[in-house]
Parts: C-alpha cells; sequence; structure tokens
C-alpha cells in the first residue's frame, strides 16, 4: 500500500484535480475540527456536513431547519451559529444533524471529496482507522493535514506520522516519511507536543487547554466519520 501525506494548505488546493478513485483519504484537524466530529458522532450524532463558507452553511440550513450550525472562524463561534468547534461541546446532542463551517477542517474533507473513501481523522480514532484501513486494504492510502490558515499545522502532520507508524510494511514517500519522523520524535509526548503546536498555544491563551488535552487523548474512540454524498456519517469498526 502507497502511503503518501499533504503536508499543507497549498497541496490541499490541489487535490480536487488529482485522482483519487483508488484511495483512502484520511483528514486530520487535530485541534480541532476532526477532533471534534469524531467526538460529535462518538456521543451519537447522526450526520454531519462540512461545507466550505457561512453563507453555504446558512443557506443548507434554510434547507435543513432542524439542523444545527457549528463551526468558528479564528476559533471561535460564529455569530448566529448554534455551536462553536470545541469537541467539549458535542457530546450532549445525540440524534442531532450538524452543518458545520471551519477555517481548515471542513474545506479539506471537501477537497477529497471524490475519493474512494474519506474519514474525518483524529488521535481520538487513530487506532479504529488503522484497523479499518487494514481491514479494507486501500491501494492508496492520502493522510491530508488541514492546517491552520495557509500554513502547515504540526499536530496533523504528527497525527499523519503516527498513522504512517502502523504500516510499517507501506510503501511511504517522502512526504510521509517526514511525517513519520515527526511522529517519532515527539512519541513520548503528544499532549505536549499539541501544546507546543501554533494551534495548541492559541487555544492554551484562550483558557481552552481542556480541549487540548481531550483531542490528545489517542485511540478513545471506535468510530469513524466517513464523508459520503456531502454528509460525514458515523461507521462503526
Ligand atoms: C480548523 O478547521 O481550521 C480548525 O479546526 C480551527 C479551530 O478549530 O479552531
Amino acid at each position: 500500500m502507497k502511503i503518501d501525506v499533504v503536508l499543507s494548505p497549498p497541496e490541499i488546493d490541489l487535490l480536487p484535480q488529482r485522482d483519487l478513485k483508488n484511495t483512502t483519504a484520511v483528514v486530520f484537524d487535530v485541534l480541532r475540527a476532526t477532533s471534534t466530529i469524531v467526538t460529535a458522532l462518538a456521543h451519537g450524532v447522526a450526520e454531519i456536513f462540512p461545507v466550505r463558507t457561512i453563507e453555504e452553511a446558512q443557506s443548507l440550513k434554510a434547507r435543513m431547519p432542524g439542523a444545527k450550525l457549528g463551526g468558528e472562524r479564528h476559533g471561535d463561534k460564529i455569530d448566529g451559529f448554534d455551536f462553536g468547534n470545541s469537541p467539549l461541546e458535542y457530546r450532549e446532542i445525540a440524534n442531532a444533524q450538524i452543518i458545520t463551517t471551519t477555517t481548515n477542517g471542513t474545506i479539506a474533507l471537501r477537497a477529497c471529496e471524490h475519493a474512494r473513501e474519506v474519514i474525518a481523522g483524529a488521535l481520538l480514532n487513530l487506532g479504529a482507522i488503522a484497523k479499518h484501513v487494514l481491514n479494507t486494504e486501500p491501494a492508496e492510502l492520502l493522510l491530508v493535514c488541514a492546517g491552520t490558515f495557509r500554513d502547515l499545522a504540526f499536530e496533523d502532520v504528527l497525527a499523519s506520522g503516527m498513522l504512517c507508524s502502523r504500516f510499517p510494511k507501506g510503501d511511504l514517500t517522502d512526504s510521509a516519511q517526514t511525517a513519520l519522523a515527526v511522529f517519532e520524535q515527539h512519541k513520548r509526548d503528544l499532549l505536549g507536543a499539541l501544546r507546543s503546536s501554533q494551534n495548541g498555544r492559541v487555544l492554551i491563551s484562550k483558557n481552552r487547554d481542556d480541549e487540548v488535552r481531550w483531542c490528545a487523548r489517542v485511540s478513545t474512540f471506535d468510530v469513524l466519520g466517513v464523508l459520503q454524498n456531502g454528509a460525514i456519517r458515523p461507521l462503526r469498526t
């Protein structure tokens, strides 16, 4: 199995033109979009619709009035939305439908929606992802690091490297080898690594270290969020 890693947002922009018909894509936005998606699905949220813009979210809401609006801009809840993008907000809304837009995570998810399979990945469900990939044996595994605005996000590369480490016989590209090396360097203190990242430092500065700690919990949930036809729904492994 070929394993490749998309390290940063400028590379994500090119994904719609990439042939992904034999590819399983795993999108990592550890702080916090995909961690929030995994947390929500693990707590019974029925489906999550990732959209690119606030306007798209409001337009979809008009067609789905029972759905709740979530997401962030600059890390904070969007005016008029029901929820922000903290995973801790999504633990007591079982059966809800959520429409969400975030700065990077939802963009990255939609950029690879033409892949054979698209999974919302986090440290929270890392083991479940590894088990699913081992069972389905895709020709290519593409790990997409959502990033922060236009920059690489350290925590996303770290999580991608951790997943690479689960496939020692994988055919790793140089990007994947790079992600693996980052993980090997920091695997003894993942929480410390998350806290040292740009996103981690910003969250801590906003008194949100509890969210960083939550997102650093490895393989806590055996649930995958699989994106199909515009909605992310739970796939139990
Ligand atoms: C993103 O999607 O860019 C991040 O998850 C932003 C955040 O949650 O603060």
